[in-house]
């Protein structure tokens, strides 16, 4: 079969980061995950995923991946029949990981990359795609639409990429149209926003961060009074259940980058909030 193209723009291409990720890892003794979904997009795909062989972020978006699975299979289990907004899907497949058969799932992305996804994904009752920024209100409707349940928004590596205008924008769009709802989102604060341009794969590509948030619970508060903060953890601070259940090698790994405390690791955070 002929290789496609992936024709994306700029920050759309981030997309490939973590996408590539979880194929890597499949392939490993000691896997963070499995993901041959992902295995087989990458194959299907003429891109240069070489750049991103054996980088040590690659681990860090695998445990930001597991983490939002976790918080999504812990919504889940409270509310079976909730909704799930993966807003600035990409290529993922958490709806391949941690569906129940029951919930309503949207995945939101820009134009090009929903063309692209809709080559390897397929929307279904309960799964439905959606292209639009998410900047834009339009798609709001679609989710209201059919569900009045608790939902659960997921932008996982997605606004540390918007203007900080655009951000307030979308949080206050969520808590205008779903007041209530979980949001769970990376923010990139002192250390990480400022070595961008060393990051090992930001900087083989050319989109780069623009939000600047170094504590999402005061920032989101500030925008709408209320927020609370449901949990927000570092790369060395994950929830000890979680930790728990990595392989070893990966333990041990978490464990040295404690021990280190570098500014890069210490400044990426990933928060829960309850919208007011
Ligand atoms: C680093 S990728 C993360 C993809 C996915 N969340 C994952 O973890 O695999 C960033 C994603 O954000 C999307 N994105 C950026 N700006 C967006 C916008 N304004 N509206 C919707 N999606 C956006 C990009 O197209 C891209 O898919």
């Amino acid at each position: 079969m002929d290789r496609e193209k992936p024709l994306l723009g700029t920050v759309q291409e981030t997309l490939l980061i973590p996408l590539y990720a979880r194929a890597a890892e499949t392939r490993k003794e000691h896997a963070l995950l499995r993901d041959p979904h992902a295995e087989e997009i990458v194959a299907c795909l003429d891109y240069d995923f070489g750049r991103f062989d054996g980088l040590p972020s690659l681990t860090g978006a695998l445990l930001r991946t597991l983490l939002f699975d976790e918080w999504v299979a812990d919504f889940l289990s409270a509310h079976p029949r909730g909704t799930v907004v993966e807003i600035g899907t990409g290529l993922n497949t958490r709806y391949e990981r941690v569906d129940n058969g029951l919930a309503r799932w949207f995945e939101l992305d820009l134009p090009d990359v929903i063309a692209l996804r809709r080559r390897f994904f397929t929307d279904t009752p309960r799964r439905t795609m959606v292209a639009s920024s998410v900047t834009d209100e339009a798609w709001t409707a679609e989710v209201s639409a059919g569900g009045d349940g608790p939902c659960l928004f997921l932008a996982e590596a997605v606004l540390p990429y918007l203007d900080e205008a655009d951000v307030h924008r979308v949080v206050d769009l969520l808590a205008d149209r779903f007041p209530g709802s979980l949001l769970a989102l990376d923010t990139a604060g002192p250390g990480f926003f400022d070595t961008q341009e060393q990051h090992d794969a930001l900087s083989r590509v050319e989109a780069r961060m623009r939000w600047y948030c170094p504590d999402a619970g005061s920032r989101l508060t500030h925008w709408r009074p209320g927020t609370e903060t449901v949990a927000s953890h570092t790369l060395t601070s994950l929830p000890p259940a979680l930790l728990a259940r990595l392989p070893l090698p990966y333990r041990q790994m978490v464990s040295a980058l404690t021990a280190q405390r570098l500014p890069q690791a210490e400044g990426y955070r990933l928060n829960l909030m309850r919208l007011p």
